[in-house]
C-alpha cells in the first residue's frame, strides 16, 4: 500500500512535529510518512528534531525573497520536488499564499490552539491565542485541526478536543496543557485520517 508523503511546515519549537514523528514510530500515523520538514525560521529548534530523525529539512525564510509570491513559488517547488501529497502545518506561524493553496486543495491541514471558530483568524497564533482566551475568561478552550483554505483558520474542521482553563493559568501554562491534552494527539490522528482518505481507503 502506497504511503502518502507528508511535508511538515514549522516555525518554532516543533513539539507538534515531534508528536508526528513519535506517532509514526508508534504506528499510529501509518498511512503517511514525514518526507520533508520546511521551516520559515532558520533558528527553529524543530530543525534539530528533523536532523535527529534524518528527515530532509529545507529552510525558506520570507525575508530572503523579494515578494510573498516568490516565497510561495519556492515553497511549492520544494513540495513538488519531494512529491508531497499532504502538507501539515505543525506550528507554522505564517499564512500560505494562493499558489500553494491552489496546488493542494484539501491537502493542507493546520493545528490551531483553540476551539475554532473562537480565537482564530489574523493575528491569533501561538501564545497570543491563549492570552486572548484568558482575557475573555473562557472556562473551556482546546485545539482544532482543520483544512486550510484562503480564509485564515476558516477551513472545514477535522478534529477538535476541549481542555479546561484553570484558576491562575498564564498563557504559558495554558499552552502547555492544551499541547499535552489535545494537540499532540489530535494532529497525528488527523494526519492519519486525511492520509487514509488520500490513499483511497475511505470516502
Ligand atoms: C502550537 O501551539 C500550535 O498549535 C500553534 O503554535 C504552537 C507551535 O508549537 N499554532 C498556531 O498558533 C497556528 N495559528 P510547536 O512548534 O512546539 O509545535
Amino acid at each position: 500500500m502506497a504511503v502518502v508523503p507528508i511535508a511538515a511546515l514549522v516555525s518554532g519549537g516543533g513539539t507538534n512535529l515531534q508528536a508526528l514523528i513519535d506517532s509514526q514510530e508508534a504506528g499510529i500515523l501509518r498511512s503517511g510518512k514525514i518526507a520533508l520538514v520546511v521551516s520559515n525560521n532558520s533558528r527553529a529548534p524543530a530543525l534539530e528534531r528533523a536532523a535527529k530523525y534524518h528527515i530532509p529539512a529545507v529552510v525558506a525564510e520570507q525575508k530572503n525573497f523579494d515578494s510573498p509570491e516568490g516565497f510561495d513559488r519556492a515553497l511549492l517547488e520544494t513540495l513538488e520536488e519531494y512529491r508531497i501529497q499532504l502538507v501539515v502545518l505543525a506550528g507554522f506561524l505564517a499564512v500560505l499564499g494562493q499558489p500553494v493553496l491552489q496546488a493542494y486543495p484539501d491537502r493542507i491541514i493546520n493545528i490551531h490552539p483553540a476551539l475554532l471558530p473562537a480565537f482564530g483568524g489574523k493575528g491569533f497564533y501561538g501564545l497570543k491565542v491563549h492570552q486572548a482566551a484568558l482575557d475573555r475568561g473562557v472556562k473551556i478552550t482546546g485545539a482544532t485541526v482543520h483544512y486550510v483554505d484562503e480564509n485564515i483558520d476558516g477551513g472545514k474542521i477535522i478534529l477538535q478536543k476541549a481542555v479546561e482553563v484553570r484558576e491562575g493559568d498564564t498563557p504559558e501554562i495554558l499552552q502547555k496543557r492544551v499541547m499535552e491534552q489535545a494537540e499532540w494527539q489530535l494532529l497525528p490522528a488527523a494526519a492519519e485520517l486525511v492520509c487514509r482518505k488520500i490513499a483511497g481507503f475511505e470516502g
